[in-house]
């Protein structure tokens, strides 16, 4: 473990380095990727342009370091962060060269300021931090493997293209010899690879399995984006350029934000693409479930909205559901009121769109009483806010 001294250290300096995270960071990703361009193969450039990630990795460094003497605390967001490395195939020997350059643009950054003993406590800090995402990712792999999945990424073969809306298109993904894929929870995210034409660097994104786990193969439900937004580019050349029968490169099942087992009432809150993993949940319920069911989707018009079949039919064979769609264009929004009518006493509330759909239902519920751990969510793009 860390020498005392160490610790102080790092407490010292962590609000030193958060006041020039941004500047940090941006050194940091400039040079590793300088020293190192094939790694652009693996970070998404749009988060990068975007400053998302930029900050991501190194506020989770600094916010694991001042935890570095209970390093327990800091577990949960371990394990998500962990999910999205296993799933984007980081390896150890990765880790050596995001340390060095990490350290390097602290010490470009604050000049002087950074003495010998301040750097040598971060590598020291970061080393240990290090060696738990690593160990920890690596019984990921063995248990992904264990359980039929693959390590890193396999070629998947597309098998069909289904519009399900003016927006959104399924994608159905099997093994090129026709044997089954390995089984996944309701909620987990698949990560793709793919040359986009026009690209320099290989392009990857997550995409949630939209369905319960089924025979017919991996299927995503990809939103058409503006090319500027970060799934865009990936998500556009899936609508327009992907063919039945291509080839892509697809990392096993991954993810955390996975229906749990109760026998408790259930609500299901979605908001535009959002309801890709509820769907793959409400569709994995057994069909004789007696928990009361109650799933309400937020779209902006019923040309756009996706799955309202699928829920409807779902929700028709369930003993005790319902199912309540509202379109935005129809100045039908989401209300307090709605959710005190729709959220059974101790109901598991699983929530899931954009960052300010997810913080305004969330909210709310809270406002109607429902305790944080009755609110299962997961917000689309880094996680960052979760990892602090
Ligand atoms: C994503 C932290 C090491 C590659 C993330 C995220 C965090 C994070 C907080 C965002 C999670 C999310 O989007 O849900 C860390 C920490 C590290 C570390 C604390 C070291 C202790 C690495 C290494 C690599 C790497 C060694 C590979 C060279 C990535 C990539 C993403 C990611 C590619 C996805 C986001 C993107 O592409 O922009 N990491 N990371 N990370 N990390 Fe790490």
């Amino acid at each position: 473990m860390l020498k005392q001294e160490t610790i102080q250290i790092i407490k010292a300096t962590v609000p030193v380095l958060e006041v020039h995270g941004v500047e940090i960071t941006k050194t940091f990703y400039k040079n590793m990727f300088q020293a190192h361009p094939e790694l652009l193969n693996i970070f998404n450039h749009t988060n990068q342009e975007q400053g998302r990630q930029q900050t991501a990795l190194a506020n989770t460094v600094y916010a694991a370091a001042v935890h570095i003497e209970n390093l327990e605390a800091i577990l949960p967001a371990v394990m998500l962060i962990a999910h999205k490395h296993r799933s984007l195939g980081i390896l150890p020997e990765h880790y050596p060269i995001v340390g060095e350059n990490l350290l390097k643009a602290i010490k470009e950054v604050l000049g002087d300021a950074a003495t010998d003993d301040i750097i040598g406590a971060w590598a020291e800090a970061y080393g240990v931090i290090a060696d738990i995402f690593i160990q920890v990712e690596e019984e990921l792999y063995q248990k992904t493997e264990n359980n039929g999945g693959w390590r890193l990424f396999k070629p998947l073969k597309v098998a069909k293209k289904v519009v399900e809306s003016d927006l959104v298109t399924s994608i159905y993904f099997v093994n090129e010899d026709g044997s089954p894929l390995p089984t996944y929870e309701p909620g987990q995210y698949i990560s793709i690879r793919v040359k986009v034409p026009g690209e320099e660097y290989l392009m990857n994104r997550q995409y949630t399995l939209s369905q319960a786990s089924a025979e017919d193969g991996y299927r995503i439900s990809v939103k058409r984006e503006s090319d500027h937004t970060p799934n865009g580019k990936v998500s556009n050349y899936i609508h327009d350029q992907l063919q039945v029968g291509d080839l892509v490169d697809v990392s096993a099942p991954a993810g955390l934000f996975v229906l749990e087992e109760t026998a408790a009432p259930i609500t299901f809150v979605s908001g535009g693409i959002g309801v890709t993993p509820l769907n793959s949940m409400l569709q994995s319920l057994n069909d004789n479930a007696v928990n009361e069911v109650n799933f309400i989707q937020c779209a902006r018009n019923e040309k756009v909205v996706a799955f309202s079949d699928d829920i409807q039919k779902k929700v028709n064979v369930l003993p005790n559901a319902s199912y309540t769609a509202l379109y935005s264009d129809e100045d039908k929004l989401i209300t307090k009121e709605l959710l005190a009518e729709k959220v059974a006493d101790n109901a598991d509330v699983y929530v899931c769109g954009p960052v300010g759909f997810m913080e305004a239902v969330i909210k709310n519920l809270q406002e109607i009483g429902v305790k944080d751990e009755k609110i299962h969510y997961e917000f689309f793009g880094p996680a960052m806010q979760l990892a602090k």
